[in-house]
């Protein structure tokens, strides 16, 4: 498999549409630099997939990016960060190319979670995949021990958002579910995390269901400062990131409805072009 070894765009992957919350941040504080975002629509949802799929399918999207010709890929996507990368990290990169670099979002949106929290309780709203995995609980025990962490699986929220009823009556029934779980699970929460990157759409609701004193984290902001500093700390990376404000945004599915979608997630419509994602088939 050839990769090409010119500077690149950044790569920033996601099993869908979720992701452009998080590219609409990091495009804002480093608007000089290209991207390629490619949302993995034909097999979205990841969220409730097995460890093994979850893992397979972002190897192949990583991989993917990397023949377009990126150096540094994030994983926009909580499912894949907490499935797929630490193992990408240590078995697939060194064999692919040691000088190219995959990161994940839950250790950035996680490390200053200390200045957040008064009572040290914390709640962490995601998909199955990520709640199961425990990601989040062992990233934040690792930096901040003395928090404790409750997790939320809410398995209905991206469903609900993805078909554009994220405003609607209809989901106010799972929104108040899960909340109403995670805060009986323990009452001292005064910071939720939203550990899915499409969770971002439904804030109205979830406003609605939390007590005033309940704080809510968007890891987007946290996602785009950490990338820039990252940067910053590796000129090497820096001058493999080409800097002419083009971004290509790629999909597995129909590029039309990605155009349509982008528009609820990115607050801008954006043309999108078919990518196979069959590695087989490069
Ligand atoms: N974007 C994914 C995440 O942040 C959730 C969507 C999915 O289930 O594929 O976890």
């Amino acid at each position: 498999m050839h990769l090409p070894k010119t500077p690149g765009p950044i790569g920033i992957f996601d099993s869908g549409y979720g992701g452009l919350t998080i590219y609409g941040k990091i495009k804002e504080i480093l608007p000089q630099y290209d991207f390629i975002y490619l949302g993995d629509n034909a097999r979205s949802p990841y969220g409730s997939r097995s460890f093994d799929v979850v893992y397979e399918f972002t190897r192949q999207a990583v991989l993917r990016l990397f023949v377009e010709g990126c150096r540094l890929v994030i994983l926009a996507c909580n499912t894949a960060s907490a499935k797929a990368l630490r193992t990408i990290q240590q078995k697939d990169l060194p064999g692919w190319d040691p000088e190219r670099r995959v990161l994940g979002i839950i250790r950035p949106t996680v490390e200053s979670v200390d200045r957040l929290t008064q009572t040290k309780h914390i709640g962490i709203l995601g998909t199955e995949g990520t709640v199961s995995s425990g990601s989040y609980t062992i990233e934040i025990h690792k930096l901040f021990p003395e928090i404790s962490v409750a997790s939320q699986a809410c398995p209905m929220w991206v469903p609900i958002i993805e078909n554009n009823e994220y405003s609607g009556g209809g989901a106010d029934y799972f929104v108040k579910k899960y909340l109403d779980k995670i805060l009986k699970e323990d009452a001292l929460i005064d910071l939720l995390i939203l550990g899915c990157t499409h969770y971002p759409l439904l804030i109205n609701k979830i406003k609605e269901y939390i007590p005033e004193r309940v704080k809510l984290l968007f890891q987007g902001e946290y996602v785009a400062e950490s990338l820039a500093d990252y940067l910053k700390r590796h000129p090497e990376m820096d001058e493999k990131c080409t800097k002419n404000s083009n971004t290509r945004f790629y999909t597995s599915e129909s590029p039309d409805k990605f155009a349509e979608m982008t528009s609820i997630f990115l607050k801008e419509q954006v043309k999108a072009e078919h990518i196979n994602m069959d590695i087989y088939n490069f």
